[in-house]
């Protein structure tokens, strides 16, 4: 069964789905961004036209372009308005259990051909797949944060994903400005299975003493040479998804070397979740960011 993808649904309008849209409508394809209320979609068109107004003001894109481009994406709260799309891209919440119940719900809405990606961090594709009544054209299609400015998109493939499948969503990827790596389907792919546990680290030598927040992020920087600290990344992604992830590397590869942190799990407890509850290993509330440790 052949797609020609113009028309994209976005399911889940967080920090991931809220990029993938953006990418998605000013590369010319029509959008539905759906998500469990109509509150957040609109939170979420708010946040896109803040980023490209930042575009606008950089010189990347027109103002015309960020017109025509936030035109093209209409929020719902209905799976069943996803009928027409060529392909779904679920970038709800990283749990199994969401996932799986919102493909149970999306799937008898969707055009046969249609292919379902799923932008999981760290999920089995060929796990997520096998729960759909489309595995051979069910496929991981992971972004990086911010979507609107990170290049890479791991491609993944579940174990019945078709050639056909693949192909049509490197094209759809790279014509939206970005690279494709392939990656095979084990626990958390190739970024994040490097990334997650050096963070996790990271958390362990806050957690003993080893150093502060700001030290520790400072020493990245400055002795590694990375763009921002652990803890200051951590913040980013989002402690909840990091743990997420920490923990389907665990039980995933049955390995002790891939234990969350005690003190991610107390952070995520505590719904200190990092830059979107404005806080985090900082506090996002006043004019600077302050180490909370
Ligand atoms: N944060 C990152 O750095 C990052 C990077 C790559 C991939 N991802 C993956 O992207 C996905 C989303 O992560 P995020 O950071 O955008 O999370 P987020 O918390 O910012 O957004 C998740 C969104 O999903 C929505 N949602 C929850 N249940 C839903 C349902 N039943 N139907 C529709 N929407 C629902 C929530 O309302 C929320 O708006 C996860 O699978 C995550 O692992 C995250």
């Amino acid at each position: 069964m052949d797609v020609n993808i113009q028309k994209v649904g976005v399911i889940g309008a967080g920090q991931m789905g809220n990029g993938i849209a953006h990418v998605s409508a000013l590369a010319g394809y029509d959008v539905l961004l759906s998500d469990v209320s109509l509150d957040r979609c609109q939170a979420a068109l708010a946040t896109i036209n803040g980023n490209m107004t930042r575009q606008v003001a950089k010189g990347n894109i027109s103002e015309e372009d960020r017109k025509a481009a936030l035109d093209r994406i209409k929020p719902t709260e209905k799976l069943e308005d996803l009928a027409d799309v060529d392909i779904a891209i679920e970038s709800a919440v990283e749990n199994e259990t969401v996932k799986r119940s919102i493909y149970a719900k999306l799937c008898p809405h969707l055009k046969p051909e249609a292919i379902l990606g799923t932008n999981t961090s760290s999920i089995s594709i060929t796990r997520l797949a096998a729960s759909t009544d489309r595995p051979e054209r069910f496929i991981g299609v992971h972004f990086m944060n911010p979507v609107p400015v990170m290049e890479l998109v791991e491609l993944v493939r579940g174990i019945a994903t078709e050639d056909e499948t693949f192909d049509h969503c490197r094209k759809y990827v790279e014509s939206v400005g970005k690279t494709v790596a392939v990656a095979e389907d084990f626990p958390a792919f190739m970024v994040n299975r490097i990334l997650l546990p050096m963070i996790n680290e990271a958390i362990y030598t806050l957690y003993e003493g080893v150093g502060s927040v700001e030290a520790i992020d400072t020493a990245m920087r400055l002795g590694a040479n990375h763009p921002m600290g652990p803890l200051q990344l951590a913040d980013f992604i989002g402690l909840d998804t990091c743990l997420s992830i920490m923990q389907v590397l665990y039980e995933g590869l049955a390995d002790s070397k891939y234990r969350p942190c005690p003190l991610l799990v107390k952070y995520v407890e505590a719904g200190w979740l990092g830059r979107k509850t404005q806080r985090g290993f900082y506090d996002y509330r006043g004019e600077e960011p302050v180490p909370t440790r």
